[in-house]
Formats: C-alpha cells, sequence, structure tokens
C-alpha cells in the first residue's frame, strides 16, 4: 500500500530523501501555484510533513479530508494549530530533544558575545583596527542574574550551562517548576532582578509580545536581551527603540518577528550579535531532526506508536 503525503515545504534533503523512498509524496513548495496544488492532491494525503511554522489551520485541513498525521520539522509547531488537528483525529508530531544541547550552546554563544563584544573583536582585528589602539572594556558574565523565560527542556539545559558560568538563574513562565532556581510568577519583576533575560519558551498566541516595552523598561540600560526562541514573543518595535536610544546595554537575537526580515536598525549596534535562526543547525542535529519527521510517519503508517507525539 502506498500512502500519500503532502510535503508543504522545502525540509532538508535527509528528509526529502526518506519521504521520497517511503513515500508518494506530493511537494507543494515546488509547485508553480502551492494552493491550487494542495486543493489538487489534498483529497488524498494521508500524512503531511511541514516546518512548524505553518501555517497549518481549519483552511488548509478543510483540503485534506484523509489526513491522519501532521509531522513537523521543529521542536517548536506555533504555526500549527494543534486543536483543529486534535479535533479532526489528526495527530501532530515535532522534534524534541535531539536539538536541546545546540539550542541551549547558541544561547550562552550570543550570551557571552553579545556581553564581550566577541563580533565587534573580530570586526576591529580584521579592519586593521588593533594596529591603532584597544577596544574598550566590555562587560563580565560571571556573577550576573540571567532570567530565563520558560523552564522547559531547552531553558533547563541553558540553565545547566548558567550556572557553569558561574551566574545566578532565576525563571519565569506559567507555572514554578521542581528546578533548583527562583521562580518569578511576574516577568517584570523578574527582569528588574535580572542583569541578562533569555528568551526560551515556545512561540504562539500564548506568548505573543510577552517581552514588551514594560518588561524592557524593567531590564534597564545595564540589562541585556538574548532570544533564541521565537520573534513573536518579543515586541521588537519596543526592543529596537530601547536598543537605539540606549536604554538597554545588548541584545543577542537568533529570531525574529518576520524573519528573514531583520529591522535595519539593527545593523549599526556594535552591542547587538544577529544570528539567521540558527539553534538547531548543525549537521547533527539536522539529521536527527530529519529522522524524526521521517520516522514519525513511517511509525504511524506501519500501525505503532509515534516516535515524539504532540498531541
Ligand atoms: C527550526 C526551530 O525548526 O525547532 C525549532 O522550533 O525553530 C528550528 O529548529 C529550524 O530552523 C528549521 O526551520
Amino acid at each position: 500500500m502506498t500512502v500519500d503525503v503532502l510535503v508543504l515545504h522545502k525540509l532538508n534533503h535527509w528528509i526529502l530523501e526518506g519521504l521520497d523512498k517511503n513515500f508518494r509524496c506530493h511537494h507543494a513548495w515546488q509547485a508553480a501555484d502551492p494552493a491550487k496544488f494542495v486543493a489538487e492532491v489534498g483529497p488524498r494525503a494521508r500524512g503531511m510533513a511541514c516546518g512548524g511554522h505553518g501555517p497549518v489551520g481549519p483552511a488548509l485541513l478543510d483540503k485534506l479530508p484523509k489526513l491522519e498525521v501532521v509531522s513537523c520539522f521543529g521542536v517548536g509547531y506555533d504555526g500549527v494549530d494543534v486543536k483543529a488537528c486534535t479535533q479532526r483525529k489528526v495527530r501532530v508530531t515535532n522534534t524534541p530533544e535531539v536539538l536541546t544541547s545546540d539550542v541551549a550552546d547558541l544561547a550562552i554563544g550570543l550570551t557571552i558575545a553579545t556581553l564581550r563584544r566577541i563580533v565587534a573583536g573580530d570586526r576591529f582585528v580584521r579592519g586593521g583596527e588593533w594596529l591603532k589602539g584597544a577596544l574598550p572594556l566590555y562587560d563580565k558574565l560571571g556573577g550576573k542574574t540571567v532570567g530565563i523565560i520558560g523552564m522547559g527542556r531547552i531553558g533547563q539545559a541553558i540553565a545547566r550551562r548558567c550556572a557553569a558560568c558561574e551566574t545566578t538563574v532565576v525563571y519565569h513562565g506559567p507555572r514554578k517548576k521542581d528546578v533548583p532556581y527562583r521562580y518569578y510568577p511576574d516577568l517584570a519583576a523578574m527582569a528588574r532582578d535580572s542583569d541578562i533575560v533569555i528568551v526560551a519558551c515556545p512561540g504562539g498566541e500564548a506568548t505573543r509580545n510577552l517581552v514588551n516595552a514594560k518588561v524592557i523598561d524593567a531590564l534597564g540600560k545595564d540589562g541585556y536581551l538574548v532570544n533564541i526562541a521565537r520573534g513573536s514573543v518579543v515586541e521588537e518595535p519596543a526592543l529596537v527603540k530601547a536598543l537605539v536610544e540606549g536604554k538597554l546595554a545588548g541584545a543577542g537575537l537568533d529570531v525574529f518577528a518576520d524573519e528573514p526580515r531583520v529591522p535595519e536598525a539593527l545593523f549599526k549596534l556594535d552591542n547587538v550579535v544577529l544570528q539567521p535562526h540558527v539553534g538547531s543547525a548543525t549537521t547533527a542535529t539536522r539529521k536527527a531532526m530529519a529522522d524524526l519527521v521521517v520516522g514519525n510517519l513511517v511509525e504511524h503508517f506501519a500501525g505503532r506508536k509515534l516516535l515524539t507525539p504532540v498531541n
């Protein structure tokens, strides 16, 4: 029996090869008119593979009456309406665990790079500026208080690394967890008490603009913001304004509100380190994520348990 699978987005080559090997794939991302393509093949599709950004909601699901499972490439699935999927008895899977250490590493990398201006220092050497003088002194990480938003798997991996960097960890989230760090139910209060706030919570409506002007103001002119989660969690115009006006000491950003578009005002700032959403972008991890995207579909259609179910 050949199963029809709709491939919504251009996913990495391991996924595309794995899917083509196991299923009859319909690649919407290759179609000149993806909406028309989906309308044509949708009635046959029993499986779907996509990025966690979707959008996968009622409008698309209505075109896929036989859909049984959506396999998302990413731990985050904020573009997938899980409630609408559950109502239609459609299972959703993601790629947790395998990327946790990479994303936590990048959070710490961005934190150190921002406080110590590692990127500006690199430009300084390459540009021959060192021959003319020294860089100013920058900020020390050891001894600082790091407030983590989201104490899930990634938040906890960041916290462990923060402890190794001799910082004090505190956290905010919807509920207190069984972790040895002080919990703040109020985010602005945590920001006030933190030197660095690291965003590590899921995206989506529940966290949209959680880090707003008030929180940024509470973090203050000596504070830093690091975001490896989703751009949607931060009120980006307020962040840019604070950085431009010197009301925040710096930021390390891997994610943005409208990727791949990044506010150009940030390009001029040496106290900001920018990355193109690469938290999970190592060969080993992207391969492991691919194995889960393909594996979840293979297991489902073999009548076995999903490897990493969301619902
Ligand atoms: C992306 C991510 O999946 O896992 C997530 O939620 O944001 C990333 O790992 C990756 O960038 C591919 O789009």
